[in-house]
Formats: structure tokens, sequence, C-alpha cells
């Protein structure tokens, strides 16, 4: 499969409409991945993303040896994935392959991409505000890919046709079912 390159200054839009993440990160040993619901574009060029990640997982822990990531974008086709990845931690073993979590490698940084998403935005981590428990990770964009499809004609998301998931809270997620153009 012919994966679709993403310019850059356009990759912002792989996560302007707000979609559960899974962060995948790397101990220099092994991927691990956890569900991010808070994240966001930061910044047009050059493109950033902000995340906000806790203290106590194995995903920040990771960021602190290795300052790099891949966004992966699931659709709701990796709703299982995103729950395994969202209540399971690193640092109780290796989730990924305990559930059978496939992973590609990436092309510009060390922690794999998780085949099952449906784009990818590989990252490094340049900057760190802390709050308390959470720290607020400053990603700048290093490369961006998409299956094909996934980006329409007038290079947006097609939720339609590749619906994207959107936590409420809890274990319930919003999916998009209409498009507006105003
Ligand atoms: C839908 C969903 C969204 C989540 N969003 C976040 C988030 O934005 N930031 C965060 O630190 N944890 C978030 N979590 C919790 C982590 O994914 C969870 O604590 C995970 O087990 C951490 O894994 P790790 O220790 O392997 O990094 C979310 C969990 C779920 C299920």
């Amino acid at each position: 499969m012919q994966l679709q390159t993403i310019d850059l200054p356009r990759c912002y839009r792989l996560l302007n409409h707000g979609p559960v993440v899974l962060l995948s990160t790397s101990d220099g040993t092994r991927t691990n991945a956890c569900a991010v619901a808070w994240i966001m574009p930061a910044e047009l060029d050059p493109p950033r993303f902000a995340a906000v990640l806790d203290h106590a997982s194995k995903t920040y822990a990771n960021t602190r040896v290795a300052p790099e990531c891949v966004i992966n974008v699931p659709t709701v086709d990796a709703l299982a994935e995103v729950l395994v990845c969202g209540t399971r931690s690193g640092h109780d073993g290796d989730k990924l392959a305990a559930a059978h979590i496939a992973t590609v490698p990436s092309s510009t940084v060390r922690p794999a991409r998780l085949e099952c998403a449906a784009a990818w935005i590989e990252a490094r981590v340049i900057g760190e505000p802390a709050a308390a428990d959470t720290s607020v990770l400053l990603l700048e964009a290093l490369f961006a890919e998409a299956r094909p499809g996934v980006i329409d004609g007038d290079g947006l998301w097609d939720v339609l046709r590749h619906p994207t998931l959107h936590h409420l809270g809890s274990y319930r997620f919003a999916v998009p079912g209409s498009v507006r153009t105003a």
C-alpha cells in the first residue's frame, strides 16, 4: 500500500478535528504506546503539537530517555487497541506484544508506528512545561503520512469514510456522523 506523505505545514490537519491518539515512545529497547486525548495543534510553521502526559506513565518516562515519539491517529476500527493502550501501563510489561498490537518501523524516529492507525506524525520533544502531576510536551513534527483516502481532495481528514474517536470521558467516544461546510 502506497502511503500518502503529508506536507508538514499541513500535518496539523491530521489532528485539527481533535481525535484521541496513541502516542508511541521508546525506552531505547522497546516501543510502548498510550492513549492520549489531551493533544492539539500548537503552531503551524514549524508544525508543532502539545500533548499532556501524566508523570506516572511509562510514556512520560520514555520521553525523558529518548525525546521523540509517533502520534498514531486511529479510527473506530482500532477502538480495542485504544483501550489496551489506555488502560495498561508499559511499566508492567510489553502491552503491545501481549495484546498482539503490530508495529512498523518509523521513517525518522526510533519509536515504531502502530499498524492499526490511519495516519502517523513522527515528532521530537522540544519543550516541556510542567504542572503538578503532568507535563505539556511540546512536539515538533518531522514526517507525516496517511493511508490512501484518509485525506480528501480538499486536504482535510475524511471523517465520514475514516471516522476517528473523540473521547467524551470514561470509556465513551463520539464518532463523527456528519460534516457541514460553512
Ligand atoms: C481514551 C483515553 C484517553 C487518555 N488520555 C490521556 C492523556 O491525554 N494523557 C495522559 O497522560 N493519559 C491519558 N490516558 C491514560 C493513559 O493512556 C494510561 O494511563 C496508560 O495506561 C498509560 O500507559 P503507559 O504507562 O504505558 O504510558 C488516556 C486513557 C484513555 C483510555
